[in-house]
């Protein structure tokens, strides 16, 4: 068998060769993390671009079986940011010059909801002289939807793909029109024709994953051409069907480490792409973050949402709610990244280059 070593510095990956990136251990994992921390100076330099995260509104129509807030559970307190609290965030985030915002939220496709989103986007437009990138993560809507948010300002997409497993998607998600992978698919092409930088994604840790999956996940997300990526460990939620099956999980630092692994891969697959350090590994380990950082990870998105809120955005068990607040705030962020040795993008949108090469 081909050394290590030599395996990391191939520009062409197999399924197999990515199955033995992710099981690297100890040295290994060593090589290739700082093989990716070489190629990360090369493709797209040491900086770390910043988002804020408004999370606005928790309503969704949807009922994935992993996700605490499900259309069918009933213990979550509703809520949706009037446009004043969201423009209040995206001042904020244009003032610490985040330079870019991230709307999400719950998955809803009404006439109502598209005029309201189109509007906001046109003010925070103009509040901040277009000064303010905008990435939307609204789930799947149709063509027409996602032209019109475009048009109205918004430039990226963020829509995980959560499993690039048929089957593994159809065990996590009910099986029905609603929850189509099809569809699913589908929504992640017709992005990229109208023009957005697309962001996907998957969990890391489901039941029934394996290594194998995973690597197919990675393949298929260079297959789909993607120009970001938000991956994260699954976390259970006490409140949702996937929960029955905790005891089968692997344990949860072991579904940290390998998302290190699965982010340390993606760039080694993908060079130029905007990789993301998530919420969820902050959630397992306190320097989530630093760590994502160091495994290839180039961008951050502080939760900006208002706080009397964050505790109801609850997507898995233990995520940082309004007691976290710190954690997110500008001054802590600019500081882990500095420490880190990266250099924060201020007042940088932070495009990835693999966009601009795609135009
Ligand atoms: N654990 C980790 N991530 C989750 N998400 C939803 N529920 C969970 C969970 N229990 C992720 C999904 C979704 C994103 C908004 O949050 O991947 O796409
Ligand atoms: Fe809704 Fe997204 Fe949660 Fe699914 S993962 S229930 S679409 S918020």
């Amino acid at each position: 068998m081909k050394a290590f070593s030599e395996l990391l510095n191939q520009t062409e990956f197999s399924k197999d060769d990515m199955m033995r990136i992710l099981s690297a251990e100890e040295n290994d994992e060593q090589l290739l993390f700082n093989k990716v921390h070489q190629l990360r100076l090369k493709h797209i330099g040491n900086k770390v671009y910043l988002r804020g995260l408004i999370e606005i509104s928790n309503i969704c129509s949807k009922n994935c079986y992993y996700c605490g807030i499900r259309k069918d559970n009933k213990n979550v307190n509703r809520y949706l940011l009037n446009d004043e609290e969201v423009l209040k965030a995206a001042e904020y985030a244009h003032k610490n010059k985040f330079a870019s915002l991230v709307i999400q939220g719950g998955e809803l496709e009404s006439e109502s909801w598209t005029i309201r989103i189109e509007t906001l986007l046109r003010k925070i437009k103009e509040i901040s002289n277009n000064e303010l990138g905008i990435t939307l993560s609204l789930g799947e809507q149709s063509e027409s939807i996602f032209r019109r948010w475009f048009d109205a300002g918004a430039h990226r997409y963020l829509l995980r793909f959560e499993s690039s497993d048929i089957n593994l998607y159809h065990r996590i998600h009910p099986n029905d029109e609603l929850h189509s992978y099809k569809r699913r698919m589908e929504a992640i092409d017709l992005l990229r024709n109208c023009g957005y930088q697309v962001g996907t994604g998957v969990m890391i840790g489901l039941p029934w994953q394996n290594i194998e999956i995973l690597a197919e996940d990675l393949l298929r997300m260079k297959d789909l051409d993607i120009d970001m990526c938000g991956m994260g460990p699954y976390i259970e939620h006490h409140d949702t069907p996937l929960y029955k099956y905790k005891e089968e999980l692997i344990p949860i630092q072991e579904r940290f480490n390998l998302t290190l692994k699965m982010i340390a891969a993606l760039r080694l697959l993908i060079n130029d792409i905007n990789i993301a350090g998530t919420t969820a590994m902050q959630c397992i380990d306190p320097e989530g973050r630093e760590k994502a950082f160091k495994a290839g990870a180039n961008v951050v998105m502080p939760n900006i949402t208002p706080s009397k809120y964050k505790d109801s955005y609850l997507l898995y068990d233990n995520k940082p709610g309004s007691n976290d607040d710190e954690d997110d705030s500008t001054e802590k962020v600019l500081k882990i990244i500095e420490d880190t040795g990266f250099e924060a993008g201020i007042g940088l949108w932070g495009d990835s280059p693999h966009f601009k090469k795609r135009n």
